[in-house]
């Protein structure tokens, strides 16, 4: 009866250390994330997705307590928000940078904290990813996306029938609305959409080619002032991505102007304009895609893993006959 009782008691402790073990709460992985600004409609699309993948990846052991800022595209107010993650030991940070030029500082802070860190949309040097090896990039190849919308072109120029020459002298006259200056999705896609076109052989003029920093509004400003320039000169509009693509549709049909406009990025509004017949198509700039892998990413760096320094998203092209698969 005493040994019995022994073992009860033995028992007992066991599992009570047991439970007590199994019971202490492991606080949840701190994850911040830093936007360049949350005014911003691709960027409100990958954010709220990285959001909603993390969520889904919780498991009873694990939880993810989720910090999003909005940098308010001011460098100044990004770096303090990323001050405040490493003063609260964030575990891990995914950043979309306000200005590249500012990525080796913050490399180096990150570096100092020991807080693994995912760059994203805007891509830093070679040489400040070399600054660690717990960083890392996850993008898209800016290049496919203008490539992608010179093809769009291309294949109207080519149609049977087609009256995108208005003048009838052979060559494409267009307009380029540009995004941010810091960026290298706007250089990029505005030289490989020509470059598609004049390695295809068609003899291009540039009207117009202002930038509207990836703004709707801003887009729809310079688009009428091309057309008060050009008017009817006016054979082609490309916007850096849908927002500006957007905002010159609606300048031309102020202006009562058709003339194909095609875009990047794909977004909800730019699907619907093609359902309209108003944008000529668009290039899927993987909003949920990058969001995963740039999540996957950050909790591969957390647990340790070794990784390569960028991470590949692929765009797709856009058109009418396809867009219904990107809703
Ligand atoms: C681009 C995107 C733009 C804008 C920009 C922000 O990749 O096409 O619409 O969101 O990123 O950095
Ligand atoms: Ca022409």
């Amino acid at each position: 009866m005493k040994k019995f009782l022994l073992l009860v008691a033995l028992t007992a402790l066991v599992l009570g250390s047991f439970t007590a073990c199994t019971a202490k709460p492991k606080g949840p992985v701190k994850v911040g994330i830093a936007i360049y600004k949350f005014d911003d409609t691709f960027m409100t699309n990958y954010r709220t997705e990285m959001g909603t993948y993390l969520k889904s990846l919780e498991t009873t052991d694990t939880k993810y307590e989720i910090t999003v800022t909005d940098g308010k595209n001011d460098q100044a107010t990004q770096t303090e928000q990323i001050d405040s993650f490493i003063a609260q030991s964030y575990d891990v940070l995914i950043i979309n940078l306000v200005d590249l030029t500012a990525a080796g500082a913050i490399i180096a802070k990150v570096k100092a904290a020991g807080i693994p860190t995912v760059f994203i949309n805007r891509q830093p040097s070679v040489a400040d990813m070399a600054l660690w090896d717990k960083i890392t990039y996850v993008g898209a190849k800016a290049e496919d996306s203008g490539t992608y919308q010179g093809e769009i072109a291309l294949d109207l120029w080519n149609a049977a029938g087609s009256t995108m020459d208005k003048n009838g002298d052979g060559i494409l006259q267009y307009v380029m609305l540009m995004g941010q200056a810091i960026h290298q999705d706007a250089a990029l896609r505005t030289e490989y959409s020509i470059k598609k076109l004049v390695d295809a052989g068609v003899k291009v003029e540039k009207l117009f080619e202002e930038r509207a920093n990836w703004n709707r509004d801003e887009g729809q400003v310079q688009m009428a002032s091309a057309i008060a320039q050009y008017g009817d000169k006016i054979e082609v509009v490309f916007g850096n991505n849908d927002d500006m693509a957007l905002g010159a549709i609606q300048a031309l049909k102020a202006a009562n102007m058709v003339v194909p406009v095609i875009g990047v990025d794909a977004t909800a509004p730019a699907l619907d304009s093609i359902g309209l017949g108003d944008l000529a198509g668009t290039v899927l700039n993987d909003s949920v895609g990058q969001a995963h892998t740039s999540v996957d990413k950050a909790l591969a760096l957390l647990k340790g893993d070794t990784l390569v320094k960028e991470y590949w998203v692929p765009y797709v092209k856009v058109t009418p006959e396809n867009f219904e698969d990107f809703k």
